[in-house]
C-alpha cells in the first residue's frame, strides 16, 4: 500500500495562507473563497474556448513543463492546451522517453527542468507525496496532476465546476462516489473539495476497495451495497478499477464486480430522477457502467467534465502565475 499519509504530507496540509499559493498539491491548499474564485474564472474560459479564437495570452513568454510518469489522455492534453491558449511555451515529457529510462532520479529530473527556467512544472507520478518530495528543487509553481492514490486536485476542481454548472450549486447536494475508492486520488480530492463546498459525500465500494482512512477527509458515509448508497443521490461519480495499483486482484472477477457495482438504468432509478453521472475517465464500458449509460448524454456529464478540464487548468495557471515574478 502506498504511504500516502506520510507525516510530511500532514505537515503540508496544516499550512494554509490567504494569498494564492505558489503550488497546488491538493485542494486544501486553496481556501473555499479561492476555489470559488477559480471556478468563476474557469467559467470565463469555457466561454472563450467555445469561440473561434481561443487565445488569451495573459501568460505570454512563460514556460510550462508537463512531466508525466503515468499514462494520461485528458489531464496531459488539457494542461498542454491550457498553457498554449494562455500564450505559454509548453513542453511535454513522459517518463518512457526521458532520461528516467537511463536511471536519472525524479529529483535530478526536476532540477534539470527547473534549470531551464520553467515557470510551472506539472507532475504526475505513481508515488504518493511525490510533489512534496521535490518542491525544494522548484523555483516556479509545482502542480500535482495526480500522485499515486493520494490527490488529484485539478480533477476535483473540474468536477466541482461541472456539478456547479449543471446543478447551479454544490451546497446540500448528495454526491455518491462509487467504485475503487481505495486506489482513487480522484475520490480523495473530490471528497475534500466537494465537502468543503457543502456537499454530503458517500463512498460506495466493495469491502476490499473501501479505505479505512476516512478520517483525514471530510466526513463520509460508507456503503457496501450500491442500491443503498445511490438512494436519493444527486450526483453519482463512477470510478475505474485501478488494476495498476493493486498488488493482488481485489475483486473476484470483472464480471462479478459489474454484477455487484456496475451502474445500470435499473440501479440509477434509486437515485434522484435528475441525478447526474460523472466519471473522470478513462471509462471501461461494461465494468463501471453499461455501454448504453456511457453514451447517454442526458444522464452523464463525462464530456462536459473534459471541456471543463481545459478551462479549470487555464484558470489555475493564470491564478498561480499571473502576478508571480
Ligand atoms: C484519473 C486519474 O488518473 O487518477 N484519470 C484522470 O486524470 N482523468 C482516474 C483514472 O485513471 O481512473
Amino acid at each position: 500500500m502506498h504511504n500516502w499519509l506520510s507525516t510530511q504530507y500532514l505537515g503540508h496540509m496544516a499550512h494554509k495562507s490567504t494569498a494564492f499559493p505558489p503550488h497546488l498539491f491538493d485542494v486544501d491548499d486553496l481556501s473555499t473563497a479561492q476555489a470559488e474564485t477559480l471556478l468563476d474564472l474557469a467559467g470565463e474560459y469555457v466561454k472563450r474556448n467555445r469561440q473561434k479564437d481561443k487565445k488569451h495570452p495573459v501568460l505570454k513568454g512563460r514556460t510550462l513543463i508537463n512531466l508525466f510518469f503515468e499514462s494520461s489522455t485528458r489531464t496531459r492534453a488539457s494542461f498542454e492546451l491550457a498553457g498554449k491558449r494562455l500564450g505559454m511555451d509548453v513542453i511535454n515529457l513522459s517518463a518512457s522517453v526521458s532520461s528516467v529510462n537511463k536511471g536519472e532520479s525524479l529529483l535530478d529530473t526536476i532540477a534539470t527542468l527547473n534549470a531551464m527556467q520553467a515557470d510551472a512544472i506539472v507532475l504526475r507520478h505513481p508515488q504518493a507525496s511525490a510533489p512534496e518530495l521535490v518542491k525544494g528543487k522548484v523555483d516556479g509553481s509545482l502542480i500535482n496532476a495526480g500522485d499515486g492514490c493520494h490527490a488529484h486536485p485539478t480533477q476535483a476542481l473540474l468536477d466541482a465546476f461541472t456539478i456547479r454548472a449543471k446543478k447551479g450549486h454544490i451546497k446540500g447536494l448528495t454526491v455518491a462516489i462509487c467504485g475503487d475508492i481505495l486506489h482513487s486520488r480522484v475520490a480523495r480530492s473530490n471528497t475534500r473539495l466537494l465537502g468543503m463546498l457543502g456537499a454530503k459525500i458517500r463512498w460506495i465500494a466493495p469491502p476490499t476497495l473501501m479505505p479505512i482512512d476516512v478520517t483525514p477527509y471530510h466526513p463520509v458515509e460508507t456503503y457496501y451495497h450500491v442500491d443503498d448508497g445511490l438512494k436519493d443521490a444527486d450526483i453519482i461519480m463512477m470510478l475505474r478499477l485501478q488494476k495498476e495499483r493493486m498488488t493482488a486482484p481485489s475483486v473476484a472477477s470483472v464480471r462479478d464486480y459489474f454484477a455487484r457495482y456496475g451502474l445500470t438504468y435499473e440501479r440509477l432509478a434509486q437515485a434522484k430522477a435528475d441525478a447526474l453521472i460523472l466519471h473522470p475517465g478513462p471509462v471501461n464500458r461494461g465494468v463501471e457502467m453499461t455501454y448504453e449509460l456511457a453514451d447517454d448524454l442526458e444522464r452523464t456529464a463525462i464530456l462536459e467534465q473534459v471541456e471543463a478540464g481545459v478551462a479549470v487548468r487555464q484558470a489555475l495557471l493564470e491564478m498561480l502565475l499571473k502576478d508571480s515574478s
